[in-house]
């Protein structure tokens, strides 16, 4: 099936595929089939042949019931296709949220030769005169209309307003964080991320990654020779120092467990704490991310923390990341801090550990409030997010502001597809009586863009069992975040006797077909990255039992 390809196109020349979640479905990664033709004229320059592969792609604000459910399918897809074709190296086009874990947890696992091209986020858009960040903005606006200081017409105005440009969202969400880490870790040409979707300099990029994609398959340089302990630990200084979303604690470990790469939750705590926060970008600060790429970009960000990376662990040009970084300076200090005068001293990420979280369960200081990091209250416990609508605004609710609210049944197994909705809303009489934070523990994840005093990623979750699922309303907590510890002051015995809650065991019907049935019957625990147990690992990409 030579399709128009000259006869020497099989004479052994790398055969390099472009695994490209260009979707109209997932607006973020729309952009990515020009992308795609960029690559494609590195590779043919560069003596390789470049064949498109369209694979699973997940649009955040799209796909339901949350994109992270599909996340280890598309990863499993991906897998799969690599390793079924006939091809010798890849190039990863990813954008939105789950994208790119995905494509670097299947090349991970493959280990071919792998080289990502970020999509790169929108570029800033305005309203009336005022930059406008992705969800932040939305949600603030949304409440201007229920104010009536806005129209409808107003608001879907501020939307397009917002949306003006290809590329995904341009705050430091998910999206942004492992795109940029992406490049940390390794896995892009170095220089490449951040780069806005619409700036000529991503075709650039995507035209030389091409070539390299040839140039890494003489070499024999895979996955497996770049994605090192080093690299995973460069990229946990870096999570830190940007400000990142919690989301990349899953992702990072789940594309670790897929190489099995020694990393653990605890290493974000004992790597990340005491990192400043460098970078003032939407939602912990005020900037976009196309400001960051103009302020210097990541290696400006890197070169702040360049003592803290470990200048052995190298990226797909075969160098080392930290040579890479050179002597890249900062054009805008109100963007990108000095390590002397940093926005935050420690935007590290604590993990807890205590009867409530006998494996685990992370917040970040950062984005809490000082006064609740150590914590005593009641719990007022919600047995779904339903439950959590249904009662949260009700003025019968017996709710202080001293109390912890403890929603469950939002892990990976029990929503399932662990959703992001752990920063739940504050009880509305506590809202106007001027509360405006709470401890909050969830078994679930939270959108890169939201803050708050949020446990999250509690594990083992209700629906594994865990005793987040016996609390009961009344029951004291404690929050010690200075010393690690998440507890309930309910003795062991009477823990053990306790049952779980019905209701969080049972919150959803197991489903009974399909992918759903496969995830939830092989899900893991967050705390080593919700990939599915017979996942982890790589199997490399031998083909067995070949027909042809
Ligand atoms: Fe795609 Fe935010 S919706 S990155
Ligand atoms: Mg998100």
């Amino acid at each position: 099936m030579r399709r128009g390809l000259p006869a020497d196109a099989f004479d052994g020349r790398p055969h390099i595929a472009i695994a490209n979640t260009a979707s109209d479905l997932t607006p973020c990664n729309m952009h990515l089939d020009e992308v795609a033709e960029h690559v494609k004229r590195g590779v043919w320059e560069a003596g390789g042949i470049p064949l498109n592969l369209p694979v699973v792609s997940l649009g955040e604000t799209q796909v339901r019931p949350t994109a992270m459910l599909w996340r280890n399918m598309a990863a499993m897809a991906t897998e799969e296709m690599l390793r079924a074709n006939p091809i010798d190296g890849v190039v990863l086009l990813g954008g939105c949220d789950k994208t790119i874990p995905a494509l670097l947890m299947a090349a991970a696992s493959v280990d071919l030769p792998a080289v990502v091209v970020p999509g790169g986020p929108m570029l800033t858009g305005h309203f009336r005169g005022a930059a406008l960040g992705c969800g932040t903005d939305v949600w603030k606006l949304s409440e201007e209309v229920r104010a009536g200081n806005l129209t409808q017409a107003e608001f879907l105005r501020s939307e397009s307003s917002m949306i003006r440009s290809k590329g995904h969202c341009n705050t430091m969400g998910t999206a942004s964080t492992m795109g940029l880490l992406a490049e940390v870790l390794g896995m892009t040409l170095p220089g490449l991320a951040g780069t806005p979707a619409p700036d000529s300099r991503l075709l650039e990029g995507a035209h030389a990654t091409g070539a390299l994609a040839v140039e890494m398959v003489a070499v024999g340089r895979r996955p497996s020779t770049v994605l090192t302990r080093g690299s995973f630990l460069n990229a946990i200084v870096a999570l830190a120092a940007l400000g990142g979303s919690t989301n990349a604690v899953i992702h990072l470990l789940a594309i670790a467990g897929r190489l099995g790469v020694d990393l653990s939750q605890d290493d974000f705590d004992h790597t990340g704490s005491g990192v400043p926060l460098l970078v003032d970008l939407q939602p912990a600060g005020r900037h976009l991310m196309e400001d960051l790429y103009r302020a210097g970009g990541l290696h400006a960000v890197l070169n702040e923390v360049r003592d803290l990376l470990d200048p052995a662990a190298i990226t797909v040009t075969g160098r080392p990341l930290v040579e890479a970084l050179g002597d890249a300076k900062t054009y805008d200090r109100e963007v990108i801090r000095s390590r002397r005068q940093p926005l935050q001293e420690d935007a590290g990420i604590a993990v807890l550990y205590g009867n409530l979280a006998p494996d685990g369960a992370v917040i970040k200081p950062a984005a809490a409030s000082p006064h609740l990091l150590q914590h005593r209250g009641p719990a007022v416990v919600f047995d779904s997010i339903e439950d959590l609508h249904a009662r949260i605004d009700d003025p019968d609710l017996e709710v202080i502001a001293d109390s912890v609210l403890i929603l469950r049944g939002c892990g990976p197994r029990g929503y399932p597809g662990m959703p992001e909705v752990s920063n739940m809303p504050l009880p509305a009489k506590l809202l106007a009586q001027g509360v405006r934070d709470m401890v909050r523990i969830c078994d679930g994840r939270m959108s890169g863009t939201a803050y708050g005093s949020v446990v999250l990623h509690v594990a083992p979750e209700a629906a594994a069992g865990g005793p987040l699922g016996k609390v009961r309303t009344g029951d004291m907590i404690i929050l010690d975040v200075p010393n690690r510890r998440l507890d309930i002051e309910v003795s062991a015995a009477e823990l053990a006797a306790r049952d779980l809650s019905h209701a969080a065991a049972t919150a959803f019907a197991r489903p009974d077909r399909g992918w759903q049935r496969l995830y939830v019957e092989t899900v893991q625990q967050a705390n080593t990255g919700a990939d599915l147990d017979f996942l982890i690992g790589s199997s490399g990409h031998h083909v067995f039992r070949e027909s042809h």
